[in-house]
Order: C-alpha cells, then sequence, then structure tokens
C-alpha cells in the first residue's frame, strides 16, 4: 500500500467552539508571542493579495499568507469582506477560512473556519493594546459600531480593564445598538449597557476607552469628544477626524509600514502629507517587548490603530487547531490516497 496518502483536519466554527477555542487569553498570548517572533524575524510576511470586485461598496476577497518559522507553519487567510451584507441580507460583513500547512513536507494539516480566528485577532490586538495604553482604572467604554468587531472587542477590553462599570454604543440603527445589549450584558452583569439611540457622541464624551468598529468612511468620531487619558482604537476604515490623530500624545499602530498602505484615517492622513513616521510612537510589538513605554501619565490622550497582520491570524489558527487536536474535534478527511500515478488502473482514468 502506498505511503502516500495525505490526510487534513477540518473544523467548522462548531468544533472550535466546542473544543473552547472561543479564548480571549489564549489569543492574546499568542498575538503577543507571535509579535516577539516577528520581531526577531521568526516570521514570513509577504503583502496581501487584494481583490474589490465594486469600488463603491468596497466587496473585496483577499488572500494573507504568512508563516510562522519557529512553529514551521505557512498559512493562508481567504477572507471576504462584504460591507453590504448586513443591510442587503442580513448576514456578517466577513467571512474567512484558514489553511495551514507544514513546512517539512509542505503537505496541508487543516482547513479551518477563520472569521472566528480572525475577529477574535482584531479583539486580541486591541485588548494588548489597551493593556499598554490604557487606564488601569477605566470605567467607561464607548462604541460607534455594534457589529462582530464591536461585539468581540469588548470582549478583549474587559478581560484586560475589568474595572469597566459602563458600556455605551453607538450605531445606524438603535435595533443594532439593542442587539448588541441584548447578546453581551447577560455575560457582564456588573456592567450597566447604555443605548446611545445612534447619538456618537453620547456613545463616546468622555469614556475612557474609545472603539470605533463601523463600515462607515465618514469623520464619525470627533476630536472634542476624546478627554484627556482616554484610549482609543480605531478598527474600521476612515470613520474619526484628522484632529482625533492630531490631538493625541502618542499613537500606536499594530505595524505603521503596513498602515502606510492601507485606507484608514492614519493612511489617509500620510499620504496627504499631515502625518509621517515621526509621529508614530510605536509599533506595538514595541510595547510588547519593553522597548517603548506605553502609557505614562493619565493625561496622555492614545490612539491605536489595527489594519490587521496575517501572521497573527495564522498563528491564532494555529492554536485553535492544536487546541482542538488535543480536544478530538473535527474531521481527518483524505486529500489523496496515494500519488496520481499510484492508483491502479489509473492509465483508464486519463481523458486525453
Ligand atoms: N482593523 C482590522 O484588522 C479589521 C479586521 C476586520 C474588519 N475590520 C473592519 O472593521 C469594521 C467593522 O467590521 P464588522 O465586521 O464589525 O462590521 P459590521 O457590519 O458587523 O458592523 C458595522 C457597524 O458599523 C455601524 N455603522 C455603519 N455606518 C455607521 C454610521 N454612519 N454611524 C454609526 N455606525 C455606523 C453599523 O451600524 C454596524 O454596527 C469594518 O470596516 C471592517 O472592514 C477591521
Amino acid at each position: 500500500m502506498s505511503d502516500h496518502k495525505i490526510t487534513f483536519t477540518y473544523l467548522s466554527q462548531e468544533d472550535l467552539l466546542e473544543a473552547g477555542c472561543f479564548d480571549i487569553h489564549m489569543a492574546m498570548e499568542v498575538a503577543e508571542k507571535t509579535m516577539l517572533a516577528f520581531k526577531d524575524n521568526r516570521i514570513l510576511f509577504p503583502e496581501k493579495i487584494v481583490q474589490i470586485f465594486d469600488q463603491a461598496s468596497q466587496d473585496r476577497i483577499n488572500c494573507l499568507p504568512a508563516t510562522l518559522l519557529d512553529e514551521k507553519v505557512s498559512g493562508v487567510k481567504w477572507v471576504s469582506v462584504f460591507p453590504g451584507n448586513p443591510a442587503l441580507h442580513g448576514a456578517q460583513n466577513l467571512s474567512a477560512i484558514f489553511v495551514l500547512s507544514e513546512i517539512e513536507k509542505g503537505f496541508p494539516t487543516a482547513v479551518m473556519e477563520g472569521t472566528l480566528a480572525s475577529n477574535m485577532r482584531v479583539a486580541a490586538m486591541g485588548g494588548v493594546a489597551a493593556k499598554h495604553l490604557s487606564r488601569m482604572d477605566s470605567e467607561v467604554i464607548g462604541f460607534i459600531g455594534a457589529g462582530e468587531q464591536a461585539k468581540m472587542h469588548l470582549l478583549a477590553m474587559k478581560v484586560v480593564r475589568p474595572s469597566l462599570k459602563e458600556c455605551r454604543v453607538a450605531a445606524k440603527t438603535i435595533e443594532e445598538e439593542e442587539q448588541f445589549i441584548e447578546e453581551l450584558s447577560p455575560l457582564f452583569t456588573d456592567m450597566n449597557f447604555v443605548s446611545a439611540k445612534t447619538h456618537g457622541r453620547a456613545a463616546m464624551e468622555d469614556a475612557d476607552i474609545l472603539v470605533t468598529a463601523t463600515s462607515a468612511q465618514a469623520p464619525l468620531l470627533k476630536a472634542a469628544w476624546m478627554k484627556p487619558g482616554a484610549f482609543y482604537s480605531h478598527i474600521g476604515g476612515w470613520e474619526d477626524e484628522y484632529e482625533v490623530a492630531q490631538n493625541c500624545d502618542k499613537i500606536v499602530c499594530d505595524d505603521w509600514d503596513t498602515v502606510t498602505h492601507r485606507t484608514q484615517t492614519l493612511s489617509r492622513m500620510y499620504s496627504e502629507g499631515i502625518i509621517s513616521g515621526a509621529d508614530i510612537h510605536a509599533d506595538l510589538h514595541e510595547l510588547v517587548s519593553g522597548h517603548k513605554p506605553g502609557r505614562e501619565s493619565d493625561d496622555e490622550r492614545i490612539y491605536f490603530n489595527a489594519v490587521g497582520l496575517a501572521y497573527i491570524d495564522v498563528a491564532i489558527g494555529l492554536s485553535m487547531y492544536q487546541r482542538a487536536s488535543r480536544a478530538g474535534s473535527g474531521q481527518d478527511l483524505d486529500l489523496q490516497q496515494c500519488m496520481i500515478f499510484e492508483h491502479p488502473d489509473i492509465m483508464k482514468q486519463v481523458r486525453l
């Protein structure tokens, strides 16, 4: 019998959930460890491939590869972002699938649902940033945007700042705010949830932690709403006026170089010549490694922008796959039983 069989594990979202992979602590630990590996040049991180199907809607499917040299794993996230999905179809904006391969023979080891890992990665990076940059005594968190990223972000923020007592949320519709509150309030019975009735100002003014996670392309967050000492996590595209960043004492990115190639508010400011690398305090890995300080005073306003780093996605995906494998979750599927010409009677299958 041939020993050229290739088997991989297929993991659905439900397999991952059953195996205990919806673990924000795990995602943050993996994110921190992987940022340090990146700093030590132990990561391959090629530029992502972007395919935008419609400039007006920004419907897109992107392909984001990365390799973790120490773990000997290469992976890719195939992710679609269709911002109109919630309004048009009542469906999620983002959906992702991951493929992981080992890099000894180069064979695939896992094909897995990736939306969970991807959304947890965004939140984990925000959580790690908040650990270094928000006030320890933060009590009020405000959101503009009540979608998938916002919900996940609250989980990470509450993990790093258990002092949070109030969560205010503004979205495009009151129904969405209510849904956010209905879904998350049972988990955080020590928090008071407030629907801002679509008014960004009511959600954000005087909050200790501000989060924008919208599909809008507009300056929704105003600088005047951000008090001294506040920490702002920017997740979406263009969703704050330029003065927000200009008023901040520190700007930190997941990766400034990557930000300069994207379309977030900071990217726009960079391409318009309003800010440069000299205005950026640090990339997040420099805070994690202790090479640069995080928050240094109670009064600093601090801006954090993560555009998304595929190697953190792949690392979180890998840790989920490992946990799921230990739990016996998922299905082993055969990719092939043997090499092509080893199949008995293969010549009968050939069509010329
Ligand atoms: N930075 C990253 O790494 C990263 C990763 C994934 C997604 N994203 C981005 O995060 C954003 C949110 O993604 P999501 O999956 O949560 O989307 P979603 O569609 O689930 O939620 C979007 C939210 O934006 C709100 N919104 C839209 N226009 C608004 C307006 N004018 N005023 C107030 N609220 C408004 C909607 O009401 C909704 O609550 C998207 O822009 C997405 O591309 C960023």
